[in-house]
């Protein structure tokens, strides 16, 4: 036998030489839930591990996260259903709570990188991420909105906007009214490829945000589609997004290695609620072993070719790497 692949897997040596992927905690994107109000910290029953804080939790959570190396965040408001109406008109109300703490986190910590979600979804009455009339979800109507949003936010703060609402066209409204604005250094972290997938179940009970009726199929991508990813990133590429998001993670990972193959901007994944559940579910059994399935779920989404990846599990991991766990 003159090939022997075995050889190079001996020892840690030499398996650390030959190691062809690294995960860092600098590609992590730690999730967090805001909620109004004070001293609020709310354990979400379908992700156990995580909750809905008030401010002040928010910002003590951030610090503890930032001396373990996260500096990335994405933040997502809980709002009170009576604040919600048919235009999302309190997602750029300048007594938003949500755009305050954003202000309130840059000021603390102006060295993390803070990202905020573009989507009428937590705002609405309807529960959709567009404007809904007769049941359908008006395209046009919505990005005016959603620019209006992305405004709000750029102006209390974040750094980077990801609109996750797949609206046709919104990439180029959000890029132009930023610019116009005089935001030209908010970044734009595109949800691309976002699927109609039943894995965002956790997410919609720690914000209330299901739809109130219908599904999201008429905007978000199908997925049994692949191809089509493509339609996206090149819209988005050419509307002026600084990177590209596949969304779910796990069961997409052949859309990551095909946006990474295809595409030049930085390629990100969102680890979504439901994969996570999943895997806490199992550990909590007894059935999966955390601390080796956790990272070696996180370094698949990496090897696929995700550069950026949005996790609950970040905290945990940096804590491993911390602790020299592995
Ligand atoms: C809102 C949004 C969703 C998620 C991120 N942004 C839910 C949805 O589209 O219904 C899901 C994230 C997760 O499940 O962790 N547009």
């Amino acid at each position: 036998m003159l090939k022997r692949p075995r050889r190079n897997r001996r020892s840690e040596a030499i398996r650390g030489m030959a190691r062809e992927t690294r995960l860092s905690v600098d590609n992590l994107v730690y999730p967090l839930f805001l909620f109004d109000g004070k001293k609020i910290k709310d354990e979400i029953h379908s992700l156990p591990g995580n909750y809905r804080m008030s401010k002040d939790n928010i910002l003590r959570e951030i610090g503890a996260c930032m001396k373990l190396g996260i500096r990335n965040f994405i933040l997502f408001p809980a709002i009170a259903e009576e604040l919600k109406d048919k235009t999302a008109t309190y997602s750029y109300d300048p007594k938003n709570f949500y755009l305050q703490t954003a202000t309130a986190i840059k000021k603390r910590f102006p060295e993390c990188c803070l990202i905020s979600d573009v989507a009428m979804d937590p705002y609405s009455s309807d529960g959709h991420d567009g404007y809904v009339e007769n049941g359908e979800i008006i395209n046009d109507k919505s990005l005016p909105i959603l620019a209006r949003m992305a405004t709000a936010q750029a102006q209390a703060g974040f750094d980077m906007l990801g609109p996750s609402d797949m609206m046709d066209g919104r990439v180029k409204i959000l890029r132009e009214t930023l610019d116009i604005g005089g935001f030209y250094n908010t970044g734009i972290l595109s949800y691309t490829a976002k699927y109609a997938s039943a894995f965002y179940g956790p997410f919609r009970d720690a914000l209330d945000s299901a739809p109130k009726s219908g599904d999201k199929k008429t905007y978000q991508m199908d997925p049994a589609n692949k191809r089509e990813a493509l339609i996206e990133a090149k819209l988005d590429a050419e509307e002026g997004a600084d990177m590209l998001m596949v969304k779910p993670a796990l069961n997409y990972l052949d859309v990551i290695h095909l946006l990474k193959n295809n595409t030049e901007l930085p390629i990100a994944a969102y680890h979504v609620s439901g994969e996570c559940a999943m895997l806490i579910a199992a550990c909590q059994n007894g059935w999966l072993e955390y601390e080796k399935a956790m990272p070696e779920t996180l370094l698949s989404i990496h090897r696929a070719g995700a550069d950026v990846i949005l996790t609950y599990f970040a905290k945990d991991y940096a804590k491993m790497v911390k602790n020299k766990a592995f």
